[in-house]
């Protein structure tokens, strides 16, 4: 379980909710409706939801997240709760998620608890990293850990970025109806000289679990060098982000 420094996570990375407002609009909540967020990180996004007037229940699997969560927004229930297997004693109108899913390896699972979690007739509006999301630091890190000889020391499992196919294949066999996918890039700028060295910290750590301290300072100094020539442009560290977006209902007769 990644342990997360929330303070960096919003003053750093604050883009994760920049960008998620927009997928908001995809949400259009209405006054009144029950509003679940999985993966709901610091709450920021709960919290705009419920500025429509919508009811909303914030949950994230981090006892991190959801303690900051809960000293900012008061006014919002927040629950700590694995996102595989969870469920809640009401029904929602809507389930959100942004920026969470392709952390889930047990996708099936996953998508279940959030059908049993929507009312018939429910709607289910996520954004994910699709397909090829950030290839080429995912490929940077594997390249200068293979020149070391020490890929065996990988993960087997990294995140799990979908095609539209591959995901709207999982949320059909589920019983969801989709209405809307978008793939798309969207390079997003990264905050800071060392934009790309914070980057890989507070989201890549998992490489570097069987790394000792100095192997992975090292490991990230060569990663930054070695994606220079091609993320950095004019002061700016780049990630090339690649989002898988989609909006997808619970038949009304289910
Ligand atoms: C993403 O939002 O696409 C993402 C964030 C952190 C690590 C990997 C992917």
């Amino acid at each position: 379980m990644i342990k997360w420094d929330t303070n960096l996570y919003d003053s750093k990375h604050s883009f994760v909710s920049k960008y998620g407002e927009d997928l908001i609009g995809w949400l259009t909540p209405q006054q009144g409706e029950h509003i679940l967020d999985v993966g709901c990180g610091t709450g920021q996004l709960a919290s705009e939801i419920q500025g429509y007037g919508a009811d909303v229940i914030g949950m994230d699997a981090s006892p991190e997240m959801i303690a900051k969560a809960r000293e900012t927004y008061n006014d919002i229930e927040f629950f700590v709760k694995d996102a595989t297997d969870f469920s809640f004693d009401t029904r929602f109108d809507a389930v959100f998620s942004n920026a969470t899913l392709h952390w889930i390896s047990k996708q099936p699972e996953a998508i279940r608890c959030i059908y049993e979690a929507l009312k018939p007739g429910g709607r289910f509006v996520f954004e994910m990293g699709g397909k090829q999301n950030i290839k080429s630091i995912a490929d940077a890190v594997k390249k200068v850990i293979a020149d070391d000889g020490l890929t065996s020391l990988l993960p087997e499992t990294f995140w799990f970025f979908p095609s539209v196919a591959e995901y709207a294949a999982l949320l059909e066999n589920q019983g969801f109806t989709v209405d809307s996918a978008l793939y798309f890039a969207r390079e997003t700028a990264l905050t800071g000289d060392d934009g790309m060295k914070d980057w890989l910290k507070m989201f890549a750590s998992f490489f570097f679990k069987k790394f000792n301290a100095a192997q992975t300072e090292n490991i990230l100094n060569r990663v930054v060098e070695y994606l220079r020539p091609t993320n950095y442009n004019n002061g700016t560290w780049y990630a090339d982000y690649v989002r898988l977006r989609m909006k997808a209902t619970k038949p009304p007769t289910s």
